[in-house]
């Protein structure tokens, strides 16, 4: 009986792949939807949030206005083939729940994603950070206890985009005139950048590369901004 229960909700629902993402109040976070790139490379990519069931809210891919990232949530170009990402800003506890992303056809297989949302004293910061050109430069992010293990990463957000500064998984790594040292027994890492340069000014956000057992897709939250 059980058996037979069982696979006629799945005839109902069709299979569904399913992540798990944890953000943090105030921080941005990075959902990656994936899909077949080779059949839906051109097809209008949505993500929209489920509410008893239905999905709420859904953006579109295509009739976003990319050069628009005032808004609090938007469509980050695809990072590598067959992925695309989504990014929430200020992420707050009312953004918590169930949300769905796939492409526009009905024989697409979509992802449901469910956003945690954590509130933590490390997290949602501005900082700002002065220096000189020459001088080096270190500046801290405290981030969550429970994310001692992951990857660590600081990204630079320009206007229209977001690249990975520096990342590791452990305890240091330098890359070129950046350096990263974490200290899990303060759950902070400090990031050095040596001979500063005019254009090393901006936004730098701190995060982590998170993925629950068994999900197909990393997800990245920010934490921190300096
Ligand atoms: C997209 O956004 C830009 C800047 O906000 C605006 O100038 C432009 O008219 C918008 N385009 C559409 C199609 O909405
Ligand atoms: C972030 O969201 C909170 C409400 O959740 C709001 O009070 C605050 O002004 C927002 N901050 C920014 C920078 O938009
Ligand atoms: C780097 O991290 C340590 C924590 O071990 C902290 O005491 C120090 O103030 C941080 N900043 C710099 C500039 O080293």
């Amino acid at each position: 009986m059980k058996i037979f229960l069982i696979f006629y909700l799945f005839l109902i629902s069709g299979p569904v792949d399913c992540a798990e993402v944890t953000g943090y109040t105030g921080g941005r976070v990075f959902i990656n939807c994936r899909y077949d790139h080779k059949r839906y490379m051109d097809h209008t990519k949505y993500f929209s949030k489920k509410s008893r069931g239905k999905c709420t809210d859904k953006i579109l891919s295509k009739t976003q206005n990319t050069s628009d990232h005032e808004s609090r949530i938007f469509f980050v170009d695809e990072t590598q083939p067959g992925l695309f990402s989504v990014l929430i800003k200020n992420v707050s506890l009312q953004d918590g729940g169930t949300y769905r992303c796939g492409v526009e056809d009905a024989a697409a297989k979509p992802t449901d994603v469910t956003l945690q949302v954590k509130e933590d004293p490390c997290c949602g910061k501005t900082l700002t950070q002065e220096a000189h050109p020459g001088d080096t430069v270190t500046f801290t992010c405290e981030y969550p206890q429970e994310s001692k293990y992951l990857s660590k990463y600081v990204y630079k957000a320009t206007d229209h985009s977001y690249s990975v500064v520096i990342h590791v998984l452990g305890l240091s790594t330098q890359k070129g005139r950046f350096s990263l040292f974490d200290h899990p027994e303060e759950n902070l890492f400090n990031v050095s950048i040596s001979d500063v340069t005019e254009e090393d000014g901006g936004v730098y956000l701190c995060g982590l590369q998170g993925q629950k057992p068994g999900d197909l897709n990393p997800y990245y939250s920010l934490f921190n901004e300096i």
